[in-house]
């Protein structure tokens, strides 16, 4: 009895630190849904050449109502038209946890795209992209 005993219990102790182990991977195993796209160091250094005036955001606030509102939303809250038929919701701008991005960062996310982004390398020019980067300013300061 007692020999059976104790082969049986390190048979239980194993069984449970192998269930422990995968509770915990899946526990910690990333959301899909989780903020992991990261500018590169280089990008998030360049600083932005168009100043933030009331004509740069203007023309800003253009180029965003025609290439960016259908998924961004009107204030960038990611709540466009477009947005319930994304697998991936569009970032919320107004929140200081994007607001904290350098305009290089932004700069360098809004080139590339990253699916269901679009890229707008060839879509907007450089002073373009630029443009709407300090029009997203905005969008952070009112709350
Ligand atoms: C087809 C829908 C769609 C359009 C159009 C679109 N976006 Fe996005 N955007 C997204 C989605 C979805 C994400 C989130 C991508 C991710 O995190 O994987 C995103 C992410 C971003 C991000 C990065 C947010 C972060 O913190 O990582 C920026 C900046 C951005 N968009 C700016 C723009 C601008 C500016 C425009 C217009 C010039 C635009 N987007 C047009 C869907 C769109």
């Amino acid at each position: 009895m007692n020999k059976i005993g104790q082969i049986k219990l390190p048979g239980f102790i194993l069984t449970g630190a192998i269930a422990g182990t995968i509770t915990l991977l899946f526990a910690f195993a990333p959301m899909p849904q989780t903020k992991d796209w990261v500018a590169p160091p280089s990008a998030e250094k360049v600083s932005n050449p168009v100043t933030s005036d009331a004509s740069s955001i203007e023309a800003g606030k253009n180029i965003y109502k025609k290439n960016c509102y259908d998924c961004h939303g009107k204030k960038g809250k990611g709540d466009g038209p477009k947005s319930a038929e994304l697998d991936k919701n569009p970032q919320d701008f107004t929140k200081a946890e994007f607001q904290k991005q350098s305009d290089g960062a932004l700069f360098w996310k809004i080139t590339e795209g990253k699916k269901p982004m679009p890229s707008f390398k060839n879509e907007l020019t450089k002073e373009q992209r630029w443009q709407v980067i300090n029009y997203v300013r905005t969008l952070g300061k009112k709350n």
